[in-house]
Parts: structure tokens; C-alpha cells; sequence
């Protein structure tokens, strides 16, 4: 063990108050502490709902305000015909405040010095303004919009502009120009963010639909070659096992039979790409049902679940396999797609290892790139901060604090949503009239002093949790950022702005400094040199693709106002 702690956590704990003293012993236990050795957990296969209904309640979007901001563009500097390979990615809900609880994390676990930074500080680039043309809040669609079509769109927009007129993306643009295309997400394949470059629909929450043109339905046939991430269960038609379409449409079938894909499902069917030399494109893996669990728990369910870098390594592997004798290289969109999750859930523990996966993805690429003989550049961004992340929390009736206790997050070894889901399955195996206080002790024991570190839970929140198992995610969640002492203010998004970061070079200059969402989208398809075929696809969508609007559901409306209900729980923590 190397002798120093960080001046700055050992000021930090010579300041803090008594009420704190639990965590700072924590501290000094956890500090260099080796892992005990694991039991082999048995979750697999886990339809998730708790996550769905809160993801599914962020996309309600209620006015579209046709109001498009034409953005004044650069004049790009044209590239030479030479091979290039664009990688860009995504770290979905990521604001300036999770680098630094992220940073400062990972200092306090790996005892590093107070200088240390994470790969990603070390390549800052500039910063993005994210508002949409419906709000200045956006959600991931009309983020992911403006990265893919340069536009500014409404929230909830799927690659269509504020007038619902479908709008050429960079993705179907390179795939015409001869590039071999990729998307690589942690969430749904058919979620708002990847969606936005293979797909044109109204509403982000049409996944049928999008998962169809994703594999070649739409008018303009098959424009990705490779699709790693979540969200089996849109592929498979309702009735069969582990489907969650709304019709019996087998995509699945479809694109393997009329479309050509080749299909993985499972770890042993990833293993099998050997590490992207045995990839056959165009490659579908589906590794989840849904989404693949938060890195905090998916890293005890690595035989089941790939990571976010390891699906990376993979494609770009892949992709520089099918291009090596290509004129032109690749166009690959990775996207950290559970950093928004983890702060819709105001899950900090989570979070912060969900932010340590992608600066590792992040690395994998650059590494890549400065090895590659082939030019190439990475930018990457986030198309909005999620949950209003402070590294600070004031307790209600106390003083403010001047630190926060990354030693909470370390000793957690579950995410919220997992913690809820062990809750869920033990509830589903008792007696409905199970004795509340039998009920509390095996909470406290099973799941908050084994999973989550946390021993000194309060009556308060016990009982919140037994009075309503529902709300459980919430309140592990609440339990753990109150005595971490980490804020937050929405279980949504939020408009501040938010980091770009790249390998770099001269061709990246159009992005330097504060720029708007829809500069780095046209710094995409300028740095392909494939403008001229976003504006050809554009019009080709215009004419062929008839674009109607879904039927809304009024149950993501309730869904909504319980989880509100859920997040103004006054818990008051009083150690
Ligand atoms: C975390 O939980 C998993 C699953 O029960 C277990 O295998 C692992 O040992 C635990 N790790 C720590 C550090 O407690
Ligand atoms: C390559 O992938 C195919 C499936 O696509 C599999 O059958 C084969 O065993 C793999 N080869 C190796 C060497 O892993
Ligand atoms: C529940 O169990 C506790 C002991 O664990 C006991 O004291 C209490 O009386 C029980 N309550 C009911 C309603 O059975
Ligand atoms: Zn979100």
C-alpha cells in the first residue's frame, strides 16, 4: 500500500462533522481493503420494470414548438478523399459534476494522488449548449438528433425535424459514401440515442418501429453493418419467450433471412467474435433483453453480460477487419448509455462506475487510434446532464458540509435498481401478509448491510420501503447519495452545459470552445466529407417515407406522477 491519502480527503475528514464520523471509519476500513471473494450470483434474464416506467416517463412529450433555429455553420475545411475512420460517442446524461465525482472516486479507490485525473479530463476539448427547439431541457432524442441530422428538433424527435420531416443522418449518409457503419450502446438498440442514426420516427418511444428500420426495413434499406448493446426483446415477436413487442412481427427472422445478419444473444455467442476477428457482418448481438445491467452489478454477471468496453473493442476490431482493404474506413457511434440512468435514479454509486467504464472505453479508442495507420479522430460528448448532480448535499435543518464521502459509493455493491429488483424477487416469494418488521430485518441484513454497506438504515426508511416496495429504488437511492452527501435535484435532465472531449488534431478546431449540439453534428458529417449525401438522403426520405404519429398511451402519464410523488418522499436521515 502506498502511505499517502489524499491532503485534500484528509482535510476534508479533519472538517467534517460528527454526524459523519461513520463514514469516515468506513473510510479508513475501506481504504486499501482487498475484494472478498465472490458468490456467483443467479440473475439472469431479468425483465426489468422499475427502471422502464421511469425511463419510459421522461420521454412524455407534451407540445412540439415548430420553432427551428437556423444555426449558422462554419465553412468546414473540406478533407482530403484519403481513408478516414470517425468514432464518436456518447456519454448519455453525463454533466461536468459526474467527472468530478467520478475523478475524486477514483482517488479515493485506487489511492491515487489529488492530481490524478480521469483519460477523459486529459483530452477536454470544449463545451456543447444542448437545448432543443421545444425546450431548453432536451431529452436524448433530440439530443442525439442534433448530433446525427446538424438540427435542432423537438423533444422526443427520432432523426425527423421540427416538422416531423425525416432528415438524413450522418450513419445513412457514410454507409451510402461506402463507409462500414456501427452503433454500440449499454441500453435498448432501439433507445432514443442510437435510434437517431438508423431511424426516423415521431416519437422516441415507438421501438417497434425503430427496431425494423435499425436492421433494413426503412425506405432506405440496411445503412448499419453492426449493432452490439441491449434490447433482445424488440427483435423477438410477441408471444415467444422473452418478447416485449407489441405485435408478432420476428424481426429477428426478418433480418436474418431477408437482411443477412448474423445474430448473438448471449456471453458465449460474444466470446465467439473473438474479440472481433470471428465478426461476420452485418453482426446483430443482443446481450440483454433490455437494458445490460449497471457496470456496478453487471461486473459480478460477467459471465453473462459483456461490458461497454469489451462490446467497443469489439466492434472497432471488427470494423478495421472489413475496411482494411476498403477505400474508405468506418463511422462508429458508442454510447455510455446508463450514466442517464443512473442519474434518473439519482444512484450515485452506480453512476460513478458507470462513468469509470466509459473513460476506459474512451482510452480503448484513443489507444486505437494513435496505433491505427489509418487517419481518424474520436469526439465524444453527451447530449445532456441527467438528475442535476451536485458533489455537495446539504441536509435539510443542518449546516452546509465541505465534503462529500466517496467511501459510501465505494462500499455499495448494488445499484438501486438492482437492490430494488432483490427486493422485488424476495417480496414475490413470502407470504403477501408477511410480518413488516420480519420484512424490515431482512432488508437491513440482505440487502442494505450485505449489498449496499449500509449499517445504520433509520426506522424512517425502512419503513418507507416496506410501506411501499415500489418505491424502494428511490429510497436506496436517497439513502445512499444522503450519506454520501451527493445532490440532486430532478429525477430528469437538466440544461446545463455539458463537456466535449477528443483525440484531437486540426480538424477538430470547429469544435474548440463553447459551441451548440448541433456543431458537433456538423462537424460529423463534414469530417466524413458525406454532406452532400445527408442533404441527397434528406430528400429521398421526403419523398418515400411517409411519417405518421403514434397512438399515445395515457399510462406513461400516471406512470409519471407516481414517480414524482416517489421523489418528493421526505426521507430526513438523522444519523
Ligand atoms: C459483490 O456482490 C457479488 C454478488 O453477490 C459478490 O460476488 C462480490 O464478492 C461482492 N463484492 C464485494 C466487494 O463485496
Ligand atoms: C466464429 O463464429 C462462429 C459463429 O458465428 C462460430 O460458430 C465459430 O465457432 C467461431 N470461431 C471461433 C474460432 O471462435
Ligand atoms: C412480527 O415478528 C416479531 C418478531 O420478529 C414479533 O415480535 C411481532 O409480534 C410480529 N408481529 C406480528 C403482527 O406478527
Ligand atoms: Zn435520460
Amino acid at each position: 500500500m502506498t502511505s499517502s491519502r489524499t491532503p485534500l480527503l484528509a482535510d476534508s475528514r479533519r472538517r467534517s462533522l460528527d454526524s459523519d464520523h461513520a463514514a469516515e471509519e468506513e473510510d479508513a476500513a475501506l481504504h486499501g481493503r482487498a475484494a472478498s471473494p465472490g458468490r456467483s450470483p443467479r440473475l439472469r434474464e431479468w425483465i426489468l420494470f422499475l427502471w422502464a416506467l421511469l425511463a419510459t416517463a421522461t420521454v412524455i412529450i407534451l407540445a412540439v414548438i415548430v420553432q427551428h433555429n437556423q444555426q449558422t455553420s462554419h465553412s468546414s475545411p473540406k478533407p482530403s478523399s484519403d481513408k478516414r475512420n470517425l468514432i464518436f460517442m456518447v456519454s448519455d446524461g453525463m454533466g461536468p459534476a459526474s467527472l468530478s465525482l467520478t475523478r475524486s472516486f477514483r482517488q479515493y479507490i485506487d489511492d491515487l494522488p489529488i492530481d490524478d485525473t480521469l483519460v477523459l479530463d486529459q483530452h477536454f476539448w470544449g463545451t456543447s449548449r444542448t437545448r432543443s427547439s421545444s425546450s431548453l431541457v432536451t431529452d436524448s432524442a433530440a439530443g442525439a438528433t442534433a448530433f446525427s441530422c446538424g438540427k435542432k428538433s423537438y423533444n422526443g424527435a427520432i432523426a425527423v425535424d421540427p416538422d416531423h420531416n425525416p432528415c438524413g443522418t450522418v450513419l445513412e449518409a457514410a454507409k451510402r459514401a461506402g463507409y462500414t457503419t456501427g452503433l454500440v450502446v449499454t441500453t435498448d438498440v432501439t433507445d432514443a440515442t442510437p435510434a437517431s442514426f438508423a431511424a426516423h420516427v415521431w416519437y422516441r418511444f415507438q421501438n417497434d418501429e425503430i427496431a425494423l428500420q435499425e436492421i433494413g426495413e426503412g425506405v432506405l434499406g440496411r445503412t448499419v453493418d453492426l449493432i452490439f448493446g441491449g434490447g433482445r426483446c424488440r427483435f423477438l415477436p410477441n408471444g415467444v419467450e422473452g418478447s416485449c413487442r407489441a405485435d408478432d412481427v420476428d424481426v429477428r427472422g426478418i433480418a436474418q433471412d431477408k437482411h443477412g445478419w448474423s445474430w448473438a444473444d448471449s456471453r458465449a455467442g460474444f466470446d465467439a467474435m473473438a474479440g472481433g476477428k470471428n465478426v461476420s457482418l452485418p453482426a446483430l448481438g443482443l446481450f440483454a433483453p433490455a437494458d445490460v445491467p449497471f457496470e456496478v452489478d453487471r461486473r459480478n454477471m460477467a459471465d453473462v453480460y459483456p461490458s461497454l468496453s469489451e462490446m467497443a473493442s469489439t466492434a472497432i476490431k471488427a470494423l478495421e477487419e472489413a475496411t482494411k482493404d476498403s477505400e474508405k474506413g468506418f463511422f462508429l457511434m458508442i454510447e455510455g448509455s446508463r450514466i442517464d440512468h443512473a442519474g434518473h435514479f439519482n444512484d450515485p454509486a452506480a453512476q460513478v462506475r458507470e462513468v469509470l467504464e466509459y473513460d476506459k472505453t474512451f482510452k480503448l479508442v484513443v489507444d486505437f487510434l494513435e496505433e491505427s495507420e489509418t487517419e481518424g479522430v474520436l469526439v465524444a460528448t453527451s447530449d445532456h446532464e441527467t438528475g442535476g448532480l451536485a458533489t455537495a448535499y446539504q441536509r435539510p435543518g443542518e449546516l452546509p458540509a465541505y465534503y462529500w464521502h466517496p467511501s459510501v459509493l465505494a462500499n455499495s455493491n448494488a445499484s438501486s435498481e438492482h437492490a430494488a429488483r432483490l427486493l422485488s424477487q424476495y417480496v414475490a416469494s413470502v407470504p403477501d401478509d408477511v410480518n413488516k418488521s420480519d420484512l424490515k430485518k431482512w432488508i437491513n441484513t440482505n440487502i442494505l448491510q450485505q449489498r449496499m454497506g449500509i449499517d445504520d438504515a433509520q426506522d424512517t426508511e425502512l419503513d418507507a420501503i416496506v410501506s411501499n416496495p415500489a418505491l424502494a429504488l428511490p429510497v436506496f437511492s436517497k439513502m445512499i447519495s444522503s450519506r454520501a452527501r451527493i445532490g440532486w435535484s430532478t429525477a430528469g435532465h437538466s440544461a446545463v452545459d455539458v463537456n466535449i472531449y477528443s483525440s484531437g488534431g486540426p480538424a477538430v478546431d470547429h469544435l474548440r470552445g463553447n459551441v451548440e449540439n448541433t456543431d458537433i453534428g456538423k462537424f460529423l458529417r463534414s469530417y466524413l466529407d458525406v454532406e452532400d449525401h445527408v442533404a441527397d438522403i434528406t430528400k429521398e426520405l421526403g419523398k418515400k417515407m411517409e411519417i405518421k404519429p403514434p397512438v399515445m398511451g395515457v399510462r406513461i402519464q400516471e406512470v409519471a406522477v407516481g414517480l414524482g410523488e416517489a421523489l418528493h418522499l421526505d426521507l430526513s436521515y438523522e444519523p
